[in-house]
């Protein structure tokens, strides 16, 4: 068996978990809740830094109860990035420390890399497409040729920001794509806003702003319907095409905004339509959460793929076609 330990904290949710092959042993996390409006990243970070030290001891406590020891710990995996700056670099020091520690090795995992793993850990998905949405990020990504290749991806800001950003110029608190939701449902009909895919990629920045612009003629109801209306239409447009493109008949769906049943509803269909299957994984795996950077950190290990201490400098942009994909023979790639 193979146990490894991994911290997750890109943006507002520090979390750590200790896996093996076969599932999580181990797992705390302590969320940043900002007190007004959106995440501070500077007071992220020092919510990252005050609770490191207390997670990682609470996480090995509850190792220990279940009957393990720290020293049964392979390596130390954490997320690299892409993420806040000011969060990342917390994180890689408790990261460090800790190898060094327990002297085992690191191994640096990017953060959309390990929602795609928890994903196929966690669900019957082997080669699918990925629709990764959430707060920072919007990417549609598959395997090929050694690497997650990126079909499409927003050209400002994610889908999940976007939501956000909107419900906080509706006056709804933090985080507000549960409440677009919510409003969404009560919706009487359907009010015109933009509609922006070019080539595969979207975007949602022109989105939010006219939807908050609606505001003044339409019901909240309305525009919360027509924003996610258009918003999820122009994602799984971009997802049918890269189903067509590569032949696979898998879709995978990974990141906090999975959680909206009306995105869901809409790639169910269009799944149906096409004859693939459509995998959502438990909530616990969709938002950002240890386990997925530890078990993604286990596969890289197990695969021979660590990284030393003076490569292991976090990259706020850090883009997942960029890592070769050591653990993931190419099979897959025979039949294209
Ligand atoms: P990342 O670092 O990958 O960008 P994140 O910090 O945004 O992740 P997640 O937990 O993956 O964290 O996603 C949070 C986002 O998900 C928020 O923007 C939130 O509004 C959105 N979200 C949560 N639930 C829903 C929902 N039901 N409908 C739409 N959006 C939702
Ligand atoms: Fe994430």
């Amino acid at each position: 068996m193979t146990t490894v330990l991994g911290i997750e904290g890109t943006a507002w949710n520090l979390s750590a978990a200790i896996v093996d092959e076969d599932d999580v042993i181990a797992e705390v996390t302590e969320t940043y809740r900002p007190a007004t409006g959106g995440i501070h990243p500077r007071e992220a970070a020092q919510h990252h830094a005050m609770y490191a030290s207390n997670v990682i001891e609470r996480l090995l406590n509850e190792f220990r109860e279940n009957g393990h020891h720290p020293k049964d710990i392979d390596a130390i995996a954490f997320s690299q990035g892409p993420g806040l700056g000011a969060c990342l670099r917390t994180v890689a020091t408790s990261a460090r420390a800790l190898a060094m520690s327990l002297d085992v090795p690191m191994v640096g995992v990017n953060h959309c890399i390990a929602h795609i793993e928890i994903g196929r850990w966690k669900t019957p998905a082997t080669d699918p497409v990925v629709l990764y949405v959430s707060g920072g990020n919007s990417q549609v990504l598959a395997h090929r040729a050694g690497k997650y290749r990126i079909f499409g991806e927003t050209l400002d800001i994610g889908i999940g920001n976007a939501l956000d950003k909107f419900a906080r110029g509706a006056g709804l608190s933090h985080p507000g794509g549960p409440k677009v939701e919510a409003y969404a449902k009560e919706s009487t009909g359907y009010v015109k806003m933009p509609y922006v895919v070019k080539g595969m990629d979207f975007s949602f920045s022109g989105l939010s702003t006219a939807a908050k612009d609606a505001l003044s003629k339409h019901s909240l109801e309305d525009v919360c319907y027509s924003f996610q209306e258009n918003a999820f239409a122009m994602l799984v447009e971009v997802t049918e095409r890269a189903l067509a493109h590569t032949g696979k008949n898998e879709v995978l769906l990974a990141g906090g905004v999975g959680a909206n049943m009306r995105l869901r509803e809409m790639l169910d269909v269009m799944c149906d339509d096409r004859g693939a299957r459509f995998y959502v994984p438990e909530r616990k795996f969709m938002g950002d959460n240890g386990a997925m950077i530890a078990y993604t950190g286990l596969l890289m290990f197990k695969s021979g793929t660590t990284t030393p201490i003076d490569q292991s400098h976090v990259d706020p942009s850090f883009r997942p076609d960029t890592v070769d994909v050591t653990w993931i023979t190419d099979k897959h790639e025979e039949v294209l």
